[in-house]
């Protein structure tokens, strides 16, 4: 496109406000998603997109479903039906799941869409004609049963490096090195537990050594990467090899390179056409949108960032594979080029989360030792969910999901902090003066709340922005509790009796900082904080939500996408302040107390016994 249409565009930026593309993991569409999986790549790119919303940041969060590759054809195989099916199924239920958790994608599209593949095709023609993709034959892995190509995933075998008895073909989770199938000591297949056959077949790798000193200088510069992203890329790059982005299968994008065009058991690698589509989901987004050229200002404009969000078994594809990917597109092929700003934003942050664990026990669909969101989300709310997995979450370090503990910290936190500070600031105000009251002159312990609560904006910013969001959490629910001090000291309930004028100041005080609360919790909570806002009077939204609609990029390839209404959000992330005289009304209960009880019937409900109702 030429120099001054890029101009307009990226003259079209706010002033002063910041770029941010928050990329979030595609899951696979071969099954609904459990919470394990939305703990990882999921409440936390909400609570940073959400945050950087209210910033006032321009903020384009894209993801979608990624449909192609074993993962597909393994579960299409289990079923009984074509892989086309199985996406299709998938997708739509995923699409939901995330919509049902209010996860605020500008576009969640999927990985089967016209768009994508031209993308994808493009990426990867450029790289082969710079020369970064080298014909080389390898031992491919095949099952012996269905003759069909066993991916690295799918073969579990013993570490070479480290003896580790549970390696992957891929890599070994214990040593973090990357490998290849043939590496394995006793492969085995991890569908029926046959060893694989290895056949010679000829492949396009990805010349990773290419970029090695680059990766390298990019690596070190990034600090205030989470340790375990750092050190674990970093150990990567001491040993890159070329890496296979074809595959012997015939479900996925097909590769743009003669001799394997024409060949329809030849496929580009899923990881491949997966990574690609932060890229393409941006361009659809822009297509769909009516402003083709809108999505440059998030991969070429100056000074946009990018924030990758995902579990950890993710890291090497987005720490190490998609930058070489970039690097090598450079300023070339049908989307990059042009001015001066012509490549595409490296990540700025590669955030990863460790696992969760339910019950003690890994989180395995096919064993059943998995809590489907959809099904969590029939008998609680999404934002207990979500303070939870927030809370008590795998940011830093593997941790285990409870329902004792989901359930205690619904109550004890949830509701016994912040909820019990709303119903019981909200009904007095309601009860005795029918609005916001009118306060006397403010006392020092009143202006010292306001001074501490206000403090918060820059100080859990800080946090969201530096993706520490239980700290950032904590900071929030701490100034509640400091609030809810406030009250058991002035005692409002009582002074109403004795001194009316000087309970009017106290409440006005702490409506001030409920108003301000509310916009900090938003992030986290935003079902509640939507219903808050609300109930306080205030106009517009705090927190919208996503919808599943249908779109057509101009392909005649219409499709359901997850999409959020870009205007008419209200929020702000600084103080607040509420009128005296405002009307308010009795409050309705923010949270509800859950019954301890529960856990056991939720336990019960797992081990699939018959005498509770939906077991399975
Ligand atoms: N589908 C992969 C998984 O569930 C994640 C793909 S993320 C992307 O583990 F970067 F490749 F898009
Ligand atoms: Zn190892």
């Amino acid at each position: 496109m030429a120099a001054d249409t890029i101009g307009q565009v990226l003259s079209a930026e706010q002033p002063g406000a910041e770029v941010i593309l928050v990329a979030v993991a595609w899951p696979y569409a071969s099954g609904p998603r459990h919470i394990g999986h939305v703990a990882g790549f999921g409440v936390p790119s909400d609570v940073f997109a959400r945050y950087h919303r209210l910033r006032g940041s321009q903020v384009l969060m894209v993801s979608g479903t990624d449909e192609h590759g074993t993962p597909i054809l393994v579960a299409a195989d289990k079923e009984g039906v074509g892989p086309r099916e199985i996406a299709d199924r998938y997708s739509r239920i995923i699409a939901e799941d995330l919509r049902q958790l209010g996860l605020s994608y500008d576009l969640f599209t999927r990985t089967t869409t016209k768009n994508h593949e031209r993308v994808v095709r493009d990426v990867f023609r450029t790289l082969y004609e710079k020369g970064y993709l080298i014909k080389r034959s390898q031992m491919g892995a095949f099952s012996p049963s269905t003759g069909r190509t066993l991916p690295d995933r799918y073969i579990e075998g013993t570490c070479p490096h480290c003896g580790y008895l549970s390696a992957r073909g891929d890599q070994c989770d214990n040593c973090g090195r990357m490998l290849d199938p043939q590496d394995l000591i006793e492969p085995r297949s991890r569908i029926d537990s046959s060893a694989p056959v290895f056949r010679e077949s000829e492949h396009l790798f990805l010349d990773l050594p290419a970029f090695a000193e680059q990766l390298s200088q990019w690596i070190t510069a990034k600090a205030d990467w989470r340790s375990n992203v750092q050190s674990f890329s970093a150990n990567l790059l001491a040993e890159l090899r070329p890496r296979a982005v074809t595959r012997d299968i015939d479900w996925g994008i097909r590769v743009p390179v003669e001799g394997f065009e024409e060949r329809p058991d030849k496929r580009i690698y899923v990881w491949f056409d997966a990574v690609v589509g932060y890229l393409s989901a941006s361009i659809e987004w822009a297509l769909v949108r009516g402003e083709p050229e809108s999505w440059r200002q998030w991969w070429q404009g100056a000074g946009a960032r990018h924030y990758y969000f995902m579990g950890k078994d993710n890291i090497v594809f987005h720490s190490v594979i998609w930058p070489s990917i970039l690097m090598g597109y450079g300023n070339g092929g049908q989307y990059g080029g042009g001015g001066s700003r012509a490549e595409l934003v490296l990540p700025e942050n590669v955030v990863s989360s460790e696992f969760l664990t339910q019950e003690g026990q890994k989180f395995s669909s096919s064993r059943g030792v998995a809590i489907e969101v959809r099904d969590f989300l029939q008998r609680y709310d999404p934002d207990p969910l979500r303070y939870h997995l927030t809370a008590a979450g795998p940011e830093t370090h593997d941790t285990d999901f409870t329902w004792t503990e989901f359930i205690r910290r619904n109550n004890d936190e949830l509701v016994a902090t912040w909820g019990n500070l709303v119903q019981r600031t909200l009904s007095l105000c309601a009860r005795h003066f029918e609005a916001v009251p009118e306060p006397g002159p403010l006392e020092d312990a009143d202006r010292a709340l306001l001074e501490v609560v206000d403090g918060g904006f820059p100080r859990v910013g800080q946090l969201i922005g530096t993706a520490h969001f239980k700290a950032a959490l904590g900071e929030v629910m701490a100034l509640a509790a400091a609030v809810n001090q406030y009250l058991g000291e002035t005692e409002p309930w009582r002074l109403i009796k004795q001194d009316r004028s000087r309970a009017a100041t106290v409440l006005f005080t702490a409506l001030q900082c409920i108003a301000s609360l509310k916009v900090m919790f938003t992030p986290f909570l935003p079902f509640s904080s939507q219903r808050l806002h609300e109930m306080l009077g205030e106009p517009g939204l705090l927190a919208p939500m996503p919808e599943l609609v249908e779109v057509d990029t101009g392909d005649q390839d219409a499709h359901l996408v997850l999409s959020t209404a870009s205007s008419g959000w209200a929020g702000r992330w600084e103080p607040q302040r509420l009128p005296a005289g405002r009307p308010l009304a009795m409050p309705e209960a923010l949270f509800r107390k859950l019954d301890p009880g529960l856990a056991d019937q939720e336990l019960a409900r797992m081990a699939g016994s018959p005498d509770v109702p939906g077991s399975a």
